[in-house]
């Protein structure tokens, strides 16, 4: 009878979900966390933390280790260290975060052999995914804002001419490569393309932009890689009176990065930019997003793109935790990626089953000043664009 009873009960224990099966999944986050760049750690950081707070309970007992590393730099090597490291050492069952592409890239070769999903939350080069079957992107590609914003800047703004400067990497020439395509398909002509130095230190900008004042085209369009690069780019546009000149600064949203805003002053009002996200979106969703990120990290703090990023990416690393009930396969997982739809702060994205690129809606951004603070203004939209560079096959898109 005893015997008996043990038996029921051992039985009973193992079929209560999420109690005798809990697992610890170990996702190791590989993120810029000190020097100029460790303000996307933290934004990205933040936004991961702040849907595991929200969305704990909902991992039926399964738990996540988050094992960060630190990479630094833009220049890939130290990132590919630290990824080795996850996966042999420290046997992680799914990579994530990644700020700047090289560091994507340089890690993408250890992903296919290791076989661990690799969910990448910031770095935007379009064929990023295309370097390993386990890559996943949640955040975006340098191709939905740039290819958009040369549509736009030839057929809405109505501009002719324009000339494009850009943080020297791949990313940047994405970026430019891009706007060229859908400004010139749209009628409008490139006039000059300037590469202003690499994504480590912010240049002095003002060399560049001069020569751009002087060949008087109608629009500047500009990648920098956000932050500190951001803040210099639109102090360098006002203290040369571009403005007054007649040249319009234009942008994919990187350049009005919300965290950057208000420093920029009155000098940002007016930029015209296209993007996936913007803090001051009066879309329900992220009215309630935004709220909850001051309430965990304080009143004087907002979420930008890299922040809802985060929040995403940690959303669909819940997704695929779920989906396996904590036994995390590569092939399984991707299969779970593949897909994938959330009701992101930003709007409706979806993971494209055929590229595991993201699928989102863009935004056409204007800076205005209400109640004396800077605001990210939705002015236009286009519903769930997939990666042009891939539609069109441009490239490494097409191979
Ligand atoms: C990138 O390295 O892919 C990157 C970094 C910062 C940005 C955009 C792209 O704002």
């Amino acid at each position: 009878m005893r015997l008996m009873k043990t038996v029921l009960c051992l039985t009973a224990l193992l079929l209560l979900p999420g109690l005798a099966q809990a697992k610890t999944v170990k996702v190791g986050v590989v993120l810029t966390y000190s020097g100029g760049a460790a303000q996307f750690g933290e934004q990205i950081e933040r936004g991961m933390m702040l849907y595991m707070q929200q969305h704990e309970k909902d991992l039926g007992g399964h738990k996540i280790e988050l094992i960060k590393r630190d990479s630094k730099r833009p220049g890939g090597d130290i990132a590919k260290n630290a990824v080795q490291e996850l996966i042999t050492r420290e046997k992680v069952d799914i990579l994530t975060g990644f700020v700047f592409s090289p560091n994507a890239m340089a890690s993408a070769p250890l992903a296919t052999q290791g076989k661990v999903p690799m969910i990448i939350m910031n770095a935007g080069t379009a064929w990023i995914p295309s370097l390993s079957p386990y890559i996943a992107r949640v955040s975006f590609t340098m191709w939905q804002s740039g290819y958009l914003m040369g549509t736009y800047a030839a057929k809405t703004l109505g501009y002719k001419t324009a000339a494009m400067g850009y943080t020297d990497y791949p990313p940047g020439k994405d970026s430019v490569n891009s706007f060229k395509m859908g400004f010139e398909a749209a009628g409008g002509k490139v006039v000059d393309s300037i590469p202003m130095g690499g994504p480590r230190e912010v240049p002095d900008f003002t060399p560049f932009f001069q020569r751009v004042k002087d060949a008087k085209p109608d629009a500047f369009y500009v990648f920098v890689p956000a932050g500190n690069h951001a803040a210099a780019v639109v102090k360098t546009y006002n203290d040369l009176g571009m403005k007054q000149a007649g040249v319009t600064l234009i942008g994919p949203g990187d350049i009005t990065q919300d965290t950057q805003l208000q420093g920029m002053g009155d000098g940002a009002v007016g930029l015209v930019t296209m993007h996936h996200y913007s803090a001051d979106s009066e879309r329900p969703e992220n009215k309630a997003f935004v709220a909850a990120w001051k309430k965990a990290y304080g009143d004087d703090t907002t979420p930008d793109f890299m922040g809802v990023q985060g929040y995403d990416g940690m959303a669909a690393i819940f997704h695929v935790i779920k989906t396996l009930d904590g036994n995390i396969d590569a092939e399984k997982a991707m299969a779970a990626l593949k897909g994938w739809k959330f009701n992101s702060p930003r709007g409706p994205i979806m993971i494209d089953p055929d590229t595991r690129d993201i699928v989102q809606d863009e935004y056409v951004h204007e800076v205005v000043k209400e109640g004396g603070r800077l605001k990210n203004k939705e002015i236009g939209k286009v519903d769930q664009v997939k990666d042009p560079c891939k539609e069109l096959k441009v490239g490494k898109c097409g191979e």
